[in-house]
């Protein structure tokens, strides 16, 4: 009798370890990231440094252009966005990692990074410019560029074509609000990154004293971004296709830049 009670005092712990080990796996991974495991949340990453595209607002919530644009096509798509912040210049490492299934983070769409991520169909029209100070006479040009000061952000197409240009001294920045602090303050004399942000800045007061130079340098298009083969590639691609058609993607355009969107290339 005494060896049978201990037996099941023994299957009765044993159980229980069991489920401890079965909650507390729970716990340490509460979403499957995986395609086929009915849990459908995708992580997606972004560097909230990037007016009006991804920032924090007061309450620390994320807001911008494209958190509402992941959000609207992920519920097309049938899936739950879980936000992850990360460092821009992680961004690419971090897909080729495979630790997150996007990134949307006014990523511009290059054959230098197709080589190792994949990307959505271009969603937004863009292009790089000098900024200066408003009180800036000489830089008009590229050329005026020489002998200069650049801020760039690491990592970004902005510091890609900084390297091109000859005679200037480029300083990397690990994030954009920082260069524009250093070009207030003199410490450089130019920032050369994505149009469209600086001058949203500008426009609404995040940024003063600061103006762009006139021209684009570049024409870009930014995309959602995603690990090589993707599974997740087709319904974000299908979710963008959605809202591009039934007027929600033009919603969100006006509502971050007050105007309608211009047209965008299929491929
Ligand atoms: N479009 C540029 C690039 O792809 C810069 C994007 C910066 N985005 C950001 N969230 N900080 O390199």
């Amino acid at each position: 009798m005494k060896a049978i009670k201990w037996k099941w005092h023994q299957l009765i712990l044993g159980l229980s370890c069991l489920l401890l080990t079965i909650a507390c796996n729970g716990l340490l991974h509460p979403v499957s990231i995986s395609p086929n495991s009915g849990f459908k949340t995708l992580k997606v990453a972004t560097d909230p440094t990037f007016v009006p595209f991804e920032s924090k607002n007061a309450n620390g919530n994320l807001e911008g252009f494209d958190i509402d644009l992941m959000n609207a096509l992920a519920q097309v798509g049938g899936l739950t966005v879980e936000w992850e912040s990360l460092p821009f210049d992680g961004m690419i490492s971090t897909l080729q990692a495979k630790t997150v299934n996007a990134a949307i983070s006014g990523i511009t769409i290059t054959a230098e990074r197709q080589k190792t991520i994949s990307f959505s169909r271009p969603y937004f029209k863009a292009g790089l410019a000098i900024a200066v100070r408003a009180n800036n006479q000489d830089i008009q040009d590229l050329k005026s560029l020489q002998g200069k000061k650049i801020g760039v952000q690491i990592g970004s197409t902005g510091a890609d074509f900084a390297k091109t240009l000859p005679n200037v001294k480029i300083i990397t920045f690990n994030s954009g609000p920082d260069f524009f602090q250093d070009l207030l303050n003199g410490n450089v004399d130019a920032v050369i990154s994505d149009a469209f942000a600086t001058l949203y800045a500008i426009k609404d007061g995040h940024l003063k004293g600061l103006k762009v130079v006139s021209n684009l340098l570049t024409e870009e298009f930014y995309g959602i971004a995603t690990p090589q083969d993707s599974p997740y590639l087709e319904t974000i691609n299908k979710g963008l296709a959605t809202v591009l058609a039934n007027g929600t993607y033009e919603q969100i355009y006006q509502k971050w830049f007050d105007t309608k969107p211009p047209q965008l290339p299929q491929k």
